[in-house]
Parts: C-alpha cells; sequence; structure tokens
C-alpha cells in the first residue's frame, strides 16, 4: 500500500479558523442569550431596598419596589423571576407553618407581579421550609432528624398556595424524597395541571449558599448544623443521575442542577442522559466570588461574567438562574 506524500507540517492549523471575527462567528458552537437567563430575585415585607452585604450590588426588594423590578424584567427580555422571601423572625416556627399561609409575603408579592405583567413573565417559586422555619432546615425536624414523609405533606400545602397565587413554575428546592411525585399530584388534584415543576433534583450540600442564606435570614437560624443528611455530598455523580432520572419519573418537566459552576460535569452528564430540559444555578456564593474580585480590580467583571454564563451554555444547560442575570441581559442588548 503507498501513502500520499504527507503535506508539510502543520496541516491543520487551527489558528486559521480563529484569526477573524466574521470566522469564529461562523464556527461558534455555543452562545449566550437573554433567552436562557432566569433572575432570583428576594424580596421583604416593607419599602424601598436593602443591601445584603456578602451578595454586593444584588438587593432585597421591598413589595412597593418589586413590581417594578419585574417590569424590568421584561423590559430586558429576560423570560422568568425567581422570588425568595426574607421573612420576618416572628413569623417563623418550627412547623414553617408561614410556608402555607396564602397570604404570606411571595404569595402576596406574586399576585401583585402576575397582575402587572401576566405572561410576559414566568414566575418560579421555591418550595422549601428554610424561610420560615425557626431552625433552618429545609423540612421539619424532630429529635434533631429532619422527617422526610412529614414534610412532604407540607411541601405539598406550600406547592398549592403557591399555585393559587398565580405562580407559573414551582421549583422544589428541599430534596426530600418523593416530593416531586406528591407535588405534582397535589397540583394535579387541584385543578392546576398546568403548573409547572423545575426539580432542584441535584442539589449538594454546598458552602457556595452562604450569601443567600444571609439574604434570606435562615443563616442565624441554622447556626452549626448544615443539610449533609438530605443534600448530596459534593463527592456523588451518579447518584445525581439517579436523583434526575427518579424527578423525572414523579413528573418534573426540568431538572435543575445546584451550585453551577464546581458541577458542570454533572450539568453534562444531565444533559447528555435525558435530554430534557436542564438549568444550573449559579449560586450566591458563586456570584460574590466573581463580583468581590472584580469590585476589588482583580477581574474584568464583564468579561467573567458573560465567559462564566456561557460556559454553562457550554456544559449543556438550557438556562442559567443568575444573579447576574439583568446585568448580562443588559451587556448582551
Ligand atoms: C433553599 C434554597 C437555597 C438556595 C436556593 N434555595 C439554600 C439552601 O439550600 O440552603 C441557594 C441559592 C443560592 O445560594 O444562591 N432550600
Amino acid at each position: 500500500m503507498t501513502y500520499p506524500p504527507r503535506a508539510p507540517f502543520p496541516a491543520t492549523r487551527l489558528r486559521r479558523v480563529r484569526s477573524h471575527d466574521w470566522s469564529r462567528r461562523l464556527v461558534r458552537e455555543n452562545s449566550l442569550s437573554v433567552d436562557d437567563l432566569i433572575w432570583p430575585l428576594f424580596v421583604f415585607n416593607g419599602s424601598g431596598s436593602q443591601e445584603i452585604p456578602s451578595l454586593p450590588g444584588v438587593l432585597r426588594w421591598g413589595t412597593d419596589e418589586i413590581v417594578d423590578v419585574a417590569k424590568r424584567a421584561v423590559d430586558l427580555g429576560i423570560p422568568a423571576i425567581a422570588l425568595f422571601p426574607a421573612t420576618e423572625p416572628g413569623l417563623k416556627n418550627e412547623e414553617a407553618t408561614e410556608a402555607f399561609n396564602e397570604n404570606n409575603l411571595v404569595c402576596r408579592v406574586t399576585r401583585e407581579i402576575k397582575k402587572a405583567v401576566g405572561d410576559q413573565l414566568g414566575v418560579i417559586l421555591d418550595v422549601a421550609l428554610d424561610p420560615y422555619s425557626s431552625h433552618g432546615q429545609d423540612g421539619l425536624v424532630e429529635n434533631g432528624v429532619v422527617m422526610n414523609d412529614e414534610t412532604n405533606a407540607v411541601l405539598r400545602q406550600q406547592a398549592l398556595v403557591q399555585a393559587r397565587a398565580g405562580c407559573d413554575v414551582i421549583a422544589p428546592s428541599d430534596m426530600m424524597d418523593g416530593r416531586i411525585g406528591e407535588i405534582r399530584s397535589a397540583l394535579d388534584d387541584h385543578g392546576f395541571a398546568n403548573v409547572q415543576v423545575m426539580s432542584y433534583a441535584a442539589k449538594f450540600a454546598s458552602a457556595f449558599y452562604g450569601p443567600f442564606r444571609d439574604a434570606v435570614g435562615s443563616a442565624a437560624s441554622l447556626g452549626a448544623a448544615d443539610k449533609k443528611t438530605y443534600q448530596q455530598s459534593p463527592s456523588q455523580s451518579d447518584e445525581a443521575i439517579h436523583e434526575v432520572a427518579l424527578d423525572l419519573a414523579e413528573g418534573a418537566d426540568s431538572v435543575m442542577v445546584k451550585p453551577g459552576m464546581p458541577y458542570l460535569d454533572i450539568v453534562a452528564r444531565v444533559k447528555q442522559t435525558f435530554g430534557v430540559p436542564t438549568f444550573a444555578y449559579q449560586v450566591s456564593g458563586e456570584y460574590a466570588m466573581l463580583r468581590g474580585a472584580a469590585d476589588a480590580g482583580w477581574l474584568d467583571g464583564q468579561a467573567v461574567m458573560l465567559e462564566s454564563l456561557l460556559a454553562f451554555k457550554r456544559a449543556g444547560a438550557d438556562g442559567i438562574l443568575t444573579y447576574f442575570a439583568a446585568d448580562a441581559a443588559e451587556a448582551l442588548a
């Protein structure tokens, strides 16, 4: 057998397609658009806004401001927001009863927002007890143990008051076993068959949630306790696939991986394995890390923001929950 003469080295020069902007655009494999963004927003019962020291540039919005912020999301073209309440300490108790009060803060605010923006913006509400419990855990606690099935019964009630308030997507972030099926059946039984369920399916017991716990005020309640008996260990990968498989079987419309950047391997595996709508949460600690370094002048804030969000797309995420959503939407406009 004869071989053709070998081309002079190097025959392949990858730099050729990189050498012009038009060519880089033509070969681009992944891109970020405003359609990929979900904006998490914190609300409190009061007026104006409050700063959150561990989340520079992110505010807690008062009930008189949040509707305007939602309208801003619409103007920016952001498809959906995720609302998180900072509950007044006096309303927290062991049983987290405020979670299923149909006039609680997130329910009131959701009604106002939906009245103002209608179908121009999706409203996503978290299901978990930590913003409402005096112990800061996501579930009911008995003798120091977070009770699974008892918690699910309460989560059903929480999901129902949120659906009645008009939220479009229920996002269970509690990591109880079987909660997606419980919530799906509760919604279906009460006329909410069209309310979506976005499961925080692969949620890890992460130290990157710190600033969020400051923002909603659960850090003080939680104290030195952790969530390792229900959130996954950072060492796990197959277990995340198992979690996603169960949540899909129980009726989840979409799944989420959380945190984001340190878990892009999980995002990629989930998307490749299941081919379902897959979201990633660039959580508070990830935002604080990038934002803090940018504020100190160590990183180019806009560049790392866009690069980090594009990395989620490359990993296979269909969308990203990010505190940078409004900044990114502006940068992309
Ligand atoms: C509540 C919840 C948490 C986050 C979203 N929903 C915190 C936690 O599980 O302790 C974290 C989001 C973030 O850090 O930005 N279950």
